[in-house]
């Protein structure tokens, strides 16, 4: 949203914190993303994920800045934000950009930059929610010297990252208990990758406060009916 320089708006804080599936538009149908968006908005999401890929960091290419830019005003008229997940290499380049688009949440690997720190503080200057994500292989004490002081949200990759559909990693479980236990309590702690209406509760079990799903809820008919159904499974509102 960029209103807010010098750190993260208090209403992005509270939307992040809360129980919350946040639906990615990775599996979305982008002839019909507004209109996808919508529905799950109407059904109840107020943070919608955002999975940047640079084709190095991961494999795949999607999109950046003006996909950002491109939903900007539909989701925050909705009172809801834009939660985007950087899988990117040196991620701190891009932050402004992101930030400048419209983003309210921005999150950037522990593995794609040497400058973990430094790209947190960017993210924050920037006006935005800083989020650290950490892929399966990646120690949850990879956080610890910027938990206290300079994240908003830590994120816990239960697949690889790079693409939708795969399968959850069951050991995410206790990793998320894990890193939840570590964590001073205003870190919201989000998971992403294979989540749906088998594996949501467990999440939430683990400590889990944050759902990201992508292809459960936007590779269905009917994306608005599968998020209400994914959110009575965790127990979320
Ligand atoms: C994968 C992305 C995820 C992806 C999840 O690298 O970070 O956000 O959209 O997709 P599902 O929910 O299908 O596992
Ligand atoms: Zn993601």
């Amino acid at each position: 949203m960029a209103e807010h320089p010098g750190g993260p708006a208090d209403a992005t804080l509270r939307l992040l914190r809360e129980p919350r599936i946040a639906p990615s538009i990775l599996s979305a149908d982008f002839t019909r993303l507004g209109e996808q968006v919508g529905e799950v908005i109407a059904a109840g999401a107020r943070v919608i994920h955002v999975d940047v890929m640079d084709g190095r960091f991961v494999a795949p290419i999607t999109f950046g800045a003006l996909m950002v830019e491109a939903l900007a005003d539909q989701v925050h008229a909705a009172g809801a934000i834009l939660d985007v997940h950087l899988m990117i290499e040196r991620p701190e380049r891009y932050v402004a950009d992101v930030a400048r688009a419209g983003a309210d949440s921005i999150t950037v690997h522990v593995e794609a930059t040497p400058h973990l720190h430094y790209a947190l503080q960017a993210i924050r200057e920037s006006g935005c929610s800083a989020g650290a994500a950490i892929c399966p292989a990646t120690p949850t004490s990879s956080l610890d010297e910027v938990a206290h002081e300079l994240l908003d949200l830590a994120l816990c990759m239960s697949v690889n990252p790079g693409w939708g559909g795969q399968e959850f990693i069951p050991w995410s479980l206790q990793k998320l208990a894990r890193l939840r236990s570590g964590l001073p309590d205003h870190v919201a702690v989000e998971v992403d990758g294979g989540v749906h209406e088998a594996t949501a509760r467990s999440c939430v079990e683990a400590g889990a406060n944050l759902l990201v799903t992508g292809s459960a809820v936007f590779g269905t008919p009917d994306p608005a009916a599968a998020y209400a159904a994914i959110a009575a499974a965790a127990g979320i509102g």
